[in-house]
């Protein structure tokens, strides 16, 4: 006999990357991350860019960690709401983390005016425990807005983006890093990035279909293209490679357990709707389905279960890769 299921929690994008970054956090892989601060090391001040920073969760998490007391941060996301959170979020998280965060102003209420007439906010200043943070935060496509490549930085930082975007937007992006940057090229920390190894433990026979129609939903076509999904991590070494990148990479999965229950409970609503949409669209193509609606909602349930009982394991896998110019090579 199944355990009820609870009430499904369906983060919205400012709650999930809220509940995601302890686990982002703990994930890093620490051997790039020590590369990153040796590379700023003994600098009196740096120059940031975040991309798709979301509502600033990278900037609290690496802010802190960067042994440089005077930091310039600038936020690129296409998603304004988020950034116009960036100091309130950094702020409730700082709770949770170590660092304290005192939002030294307020945000410009411009920032909440979002894109159109205000496509960027004026600075914001943060203290992130030691760090004092100047941040600005420009509401665009770090992909096609001239001001990302306008400007010189010392690092380009993006966390959890590029799983989003298909191939031939990443290619886009890296051949504009190339043309625009060539021998200033910045260093690239791309951090938390999906690879292939979506694992649960206990392990049922269903686990196979579901993993596969969940993989297959990210790589559905959409209008955009199809989202790089679980291959964006490899994708991002090879094309990076290509540019003239040197690519260190090192694994960064999730292992979520029983004190992380709302993010499992938010991990198996994304698996269940996506696979339900890719198991209505088989049927209405009429495939024959070894796997079915009914076999996902028991699985579902048998999983909600075990998260309430404190026995489910999820494994995410991720790779977190540091990506250094070889200046020839760029400006080639
Ligand atoms: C999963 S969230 C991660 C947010 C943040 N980096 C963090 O770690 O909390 C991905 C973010 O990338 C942004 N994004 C994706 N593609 C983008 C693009 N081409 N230009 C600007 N922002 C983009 C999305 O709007 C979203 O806020």
């Amino acid at each position: 006999m199944l355990a009820t299921a609870p009430p499904a929690f369906v983060p919205t994008d400012y709650e999930w990357l809220r509940l995601r970054f302890e686990a982002d956090r703990r994930s890093r892989a620490r051997g790039l991350l020590a590369r990153v601060q040796e590379h700023v090391a003994g600098r009196p001040r740096i120059k940031v860019l975040d991309l798709g920073a979301g509502a600033g969760g990278n900037l609290l998490f690496l802010a802190p960690q960067l042994p440089v007391t005077d930091q310039e941060w600038v936020l690129v996301d296409r998603d304004g709401a988020l950034l116009a959170r960036v100091a309130a979020c950094c702020a409730a998280l700082g709770g949770d983390y170590p660092p304290t965060v005192v939002a030294l102003d307020r945000v410009p209420a411009c920032c909440a005016a979002l894109g159109g007439d205000y496509p960027s906010s004026a600075p914001g200043h943060l203290r992130v425990g030691e760090r004092a943070v100047r941040y600005r935060a420009l509401v665009g496509d770090f992909v096609t807005d001239a001001r990302v490549f306008a400007e010189r930085w010392d690092l380009v930082v993006a966390n959890a983006v590029f799983d989003l975007l298909p191939e031939r937007t990443v290619a886009h992006f890296f051949e504009g890093v190339r043309s625009t940057f060539a021998e200033s090229c910045p260093p690239l920390y791309l951090t938390i990035h999906l690879d292939t190894g979506l694992t649960f433990d206990p392990e049922s026979p269903e686990d196979e279909p579901v993993r596969a129609l969940f993989h297959a939903h990210m790589r559905r076509p959409q209008a955009f293209g199809r989202a790089l999904g679980p291959q964006s991590a490899r994708a991002l070494a090879r094309l990076a490679a290509r540019t003239g990148f040197t690519v260190h990479a090192e694994p960064s999965p999730w292992r979520l357990g029983p004190d992380d229950a709302r993010m499992l409970h938010a991990k198996l609503d994304f698996i269940e709707n996506a696979v339900t949409e890719m198991l209505r669209e088989a049927g209405r193509g009429a495939l024959p389905l070894a796997f079915g609606i009914d076999a996902l909602a028991r699985w579902v349930a048998a999983r909600r279960a075990q998260v309430e009982r404190g026995e489910l394991r999820i494994t995410v896998g991720h790779r977190d890769l540091w990506l250094t110019p070889h200046p020839r090579a760029l400006a080639n």
